[in-house]
């Protein structure tokens, strides 16, 4: 009975030991695994610039979305959350960030992808401050591997600017 208990013991600890040993080479050769993704943001056009009901300025946008995510996934990808945001300072607030669009993408083939798309979510600014101010347009991707821990990288391309007046 001892004798068994100690074996199983043994055992454990040698799978525990090799998962451990597989953990490890996984995060070594994916920090190795250098990625090169291409991504481009235009804005194709503004559809509206309005005061909303409850006073706060929202526009309603186009953007042209081209990524090659591609060269991200390694073996120990287990998928991607991809999300475009506009960035722009207000004196309320140092920094605005909203979420304009966002995707999850599980696979190598679809990491690859150009589409013209509206903000799926509201671009609504906490005042009345978008009316000809400028902003930046990035677009973050979090990989979410299979053993190690997540990590994020993004592009920002600037000099876009709301439209002058409402419409
Ligand atoms: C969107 O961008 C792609 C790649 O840059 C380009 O080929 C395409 O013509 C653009 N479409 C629009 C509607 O701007
Ligand atoms: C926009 O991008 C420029 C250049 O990278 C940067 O200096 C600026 O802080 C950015 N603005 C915001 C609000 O993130």
């Amino acid at each position: 009975m001892h004798t068994f208990l100690y074996r199983l013991n043994a055992a454990i600890s040698f799978a525990l030991l090799a998962l451990a040993a597989i953990c490890i080479a996984a995060s070594m050769t994916d920090v190795i695994h250098n990625a090169n993704p291409s991504v481009d943001i235009k804005v194709v056009k503004f559809e509206g610039l309005r005061r909303t009901n409850g006073g706060n300025d929202e526009a309603r946008i186009a953007l042209n979305i081209s990524a090659d995510l591609t060269s991200i996934f390694s073996w120990n990808t287990k998928q991607l959350f991809v999300f475009v945001a506009a960035e722009y300072a207000t004196p309320k607030n140092s920094w605005n960030q909203i979420s304009l669009w966002d995707s999850i993408i599980t696979s190598k083939d679809d990491a690859k992808f150009q589409a013209v798309l509206y903000n799926k979510y509201g671009l609504i600014d906490q005042g009345n401050n978008l009316r000809g101010h400028d902003f930046n347009l990035t677009m973050y991707w979090h990989v979410m591997p299979k053993t190690t821990m997540m990590y994020t990288g993004s592009k920002s391309f600037t000099g876009f600017n709301f439209p002058d007046s409402y419409f």
